[in-house]
């Protein structure tokens, strides 16, 4: 039995954290000893209007229990705001978790601009504008954790959601570049796919389902991967009811044809999708050079494939 992962003087940003998910971390992160800041907008679930009693309710509570928080109500599209609540607050940032979120579900065919903008501006850009307002603090502090929040609508896609499927899809790209550029720094970066009953869901899941879905299930792995003892960085999980799983890419060990054709495509397909040997690459690199030695049937090379931001050429 290992002791209380604590978080005592962390100064933690939770992006939506009036309600659903962002709620209970955000009370939970307060209990163990961290300083919060509680920030929602405040709106619908479609991303309409503004309030402040969101935010302030979870901050009235933990306070009501003898922890530290302080809210703020910009929306996650003006992230530095939220970054400097928390710089003037508390004069540093540890963790941020990236959890803020709406919906516009319809079928692509009646998708309109605003539909697929809002929902944009929210999830991924939201991410980037509090992730990009405290990376080089983090980068500096040699310490920071951040976490994203995506779905099993974008690992795997859902009927109704190519706005959000899309959003949610982008911030594992956007995780697992981060995860490799703050490694060196002690700053780890994980995304999570939770499934769990909120406003979100309570309309598309019965309520014997909803019963086991608590968000409370959800808070102890992002407790865990925030923990300044874990290690664990550019991984994505799939979390809920108390499962918790690891999710990674894999592809087939692919078929090498020479003079390819559309034809041999055709004649390959078995091959092509066989995943009897399954491989699986952690980087761009490994992948480039996983095809590169399978071709030439020759130890891959060592030259690394990635650049310097500042030398590369567009690719
Ligand atoms: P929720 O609707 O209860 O909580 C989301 C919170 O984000 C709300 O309090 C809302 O006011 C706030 N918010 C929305 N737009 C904002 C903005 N522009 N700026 C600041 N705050 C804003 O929903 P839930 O379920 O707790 O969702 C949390 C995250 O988990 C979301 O990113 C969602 O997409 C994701 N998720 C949830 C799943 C579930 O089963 N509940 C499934 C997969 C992903």
């Amino acid at each position: 039995m290992t002791g209380e992962l604590k978080f005592k003087d962390k100064v933690v940003i939770v992006t939506g954290a009036g309600g659903g998910l962002g709620k209970i971390y955000a009370l939970e992160f307060a209990a163990r000893g961290a300083k919060v800041v509680v920030n929602d907008l405040g709106g619908s679930s479609t991303g309409e209007g503004a309030s402040s009693k969101a935010a302030d309710v979870v901050v009235n509570e933990i306070k009501s229990k003898g922890g530290v928080a302080v809210a703020n109500y910009d929306s996650v599209e003006d992230g530095e705001k939220i970054v400097a609540t928390a710089m003037n607050n508390f004069g540093r940032v540890d963790i941020l978790i990236n959890n803020a979120g709406i919906l516009r579900d319809v079928s692509f065919g009646k998708m309109t601009d605003q539909d697929w903008d809002l929902v944009y501006r929210v999830h991924m850009k939201g991410a980037y504008k509090l992730t990009r307002a405290v990376w080089n603090h983090m980068r500096d502090n040699k310490f920071g954790r951040v976490v994203m929040t995506s779905s099993a609508a974008g690992l795997y896609g859902n009927f109704g959601q190519a706005n959000y499927g899309a959003q949610k899809m982008a911030l594992v790209g956007f995780a697992n570049t981060l995860a490799q550029e703050g490694k060196a720094r002690n700053v780890n970066v994980n995304t999570i796919a939770p499934v769990a009953a909120s406003r979100l869901t309570e309309s598309v899941m019965p309520p014997d389902l909803l019963q086991q879905l608590k968000p409370e299930y959800i808070v102890p792995l992002v407790l865990y991967l925030c923990h300044e003892d874990t290690q664990e960085t550019g991984s994505v999980f799939e979390v809920g009811a108390g499962w918790v799983s690891k999710v990674r890419l894999q592809r087939s060990s692919g078929v090498y044809i020479k003079d390819i054709t559309a034809e041999k495509i055709k004649e390959n397909w078995a091959g092509i999708e066989n995943f009897d040997k399954p491989q699986y690459p952690t980087s761009a690199s490994d992948s480039v050079s996983g095809i590169l030695s399978a071709v030439s049937s020759q130890p891959a090379t060592s030259a690394p494939l990635h650049r310097k931001p500042s030398t590369s050429a567009p690719t």
